[in-house]
């Protein structure tokens, strides 16, 4: 995994910066050159997006500290994960993740058709493609995983450093990249798939591209997983009179340029059921105690740093919050759960899987 040194940017709903203020994670001159990988089905271009959105929630905003003027930043791009957030939750995410999901999961897999040269998994959003190194070895038989992402530097990550190798069973698992933008996400894009998989990334969608995900999905005829969408609560231990007005803060920044945030599941779920698709819910939390202090810290900064930049009159008691909330993490006296919710859509067969 990364060791890079670029600015930490945000993941999921949540920006890693140090110190508060705003949240964004800009195209940085460190990152390297896109590495080859072809685009294919989901356009690199343009999107059907809300006029003037750049943002994903807390994700994309150069962060300032409070008390200091801004720096110039470069042009704003599409929102960029910095690796090492990524790499810092896929524990805590591993252990939310509902495995009560994965047996309706294999049941349904179970039901497609023409299956016996392995399942093709399209990854959605894969970043450095967490998803398939906790599933993969959860299913059997040979798998095929398309990583789609329309960051080229997270899908290096997710093809050369960290594929998945190995099915349950010890079935071979190969991994390709498919470069691109979900907002042009078209059903032919997802043919051939027996499973589509995303991951954290629900909740930085809109309602159209979350559509789109659906009809496609219903299109192939496959189940969807869905997992680690943000649900708007947390619970922090001990609580704190400003948690709630934090947690509403957040959510309002999340949904502000046309993202669900945590409308996501929903959403998504009415989407799919308003397709015919059977769907589950099932609650995936972080629980972070002492044993999560970096991830913690990192959550919290991000999570702070949004509210803050949603409602600038929070900013000085936003700022005490933080730094109590830090000290607080750092002696191993803070306990939080982030609420997620996985979905398990099990859309019906249309015997056209790979
Ligand atoms: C929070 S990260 C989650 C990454 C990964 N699924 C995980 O769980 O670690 C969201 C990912 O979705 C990708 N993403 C967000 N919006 C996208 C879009 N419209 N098209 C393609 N990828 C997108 C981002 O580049 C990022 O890699």
């Amino acid at each position: 995994m990364s060791t890079s040194k670029r600015p930490a940017p945000a993941a999921g709903s949540v920006p890693v910066r140090s110190g508060l203020g705003e949240a964004r994670d800009a195209a940085s001159p460190l990152v390297p050159a896109a590495p080859s990988d072809r685009s294919v089905g989901l356009s690199g271009g343009g999107s059907d997006r809300p006029a003037g959105r750049r943002s994903e929630g807390a994700a994309e905003r150069p962060t300032v500290r409070l008390r200091e003027a801004p720096v110039p930043q470069p042009p704003a791009g599409p929102p960029r994960y910095a690796p090492e957030w990524l790499r810092l939750r896929e524990p805590a995410d591993a252990a939310a993740r509902a495995h009560d999901l994965i047996e309706p999961l294999r049941a349904g897999l179970a039901r497609l058709k023409g299956r016996a040269d392995g399942l093709v998994v399209h990854d959605l959003g894969c970043g450095t493609g967490s998803m398939g190194r906790w599933l993969a070895p959860l299913l059997d038989g040979p798998q095929h995983w398309v990583l789609h992402d329309r960051d080229p530097y997270l899908l290096h990550f997710a093809a050369a450093v960290a594929a998945p190798r190995a099915a349950a069973d010890g079935s071979r698992v190969t991994v390709e990249t498919r470069r691109g933008d979900l907002a042009r996400l078209t059903p032919d894009a997802l043919t051939g798939a027996a499973l589509v998989t995303a991951s954290a990334l629900l909740d930085v969608l809109t309602a159209a591209e979350v559509g789109r995900l659906a009809a496609a999905c219903t299109a192939a005829g496959c189940p969807a997983l869905l997992t680690l969408s943000v649900a708007g609560r947390v619970g922090l231990t001990p609580a704190h009179p400003l948690d709630a007005e934090i947690t509403e803060a957040f959510n309002d920044h999340q949904r502000r340029t046309g993202m669900l945030g945590p409308d996501a599941v929903t959403t998504a779920a009415e989407a799919f059921a308003g397709h015919g698709a059977t769907v589950r819910a099932h609650s995936s939390p972080w629980r972070l105690g002492p044993g999560e202090g970096e991830l913690t810290a990192q959550w919290l900064r991000g999570w702070v740093g949004a509210a803050v930049e949603q409602r600038p009159e929070l900013r000085e008691r936003a700022g005490r919050y933080l730094d109590e909330r830090l000290a607080a993490c750092a002696a191993g006296e803070l306990r939080v759960i982030v609420h997620h919710t996985d979905l398990l859509a099990l859309c019906r067969p249309t015997g056209g899987t790979s």
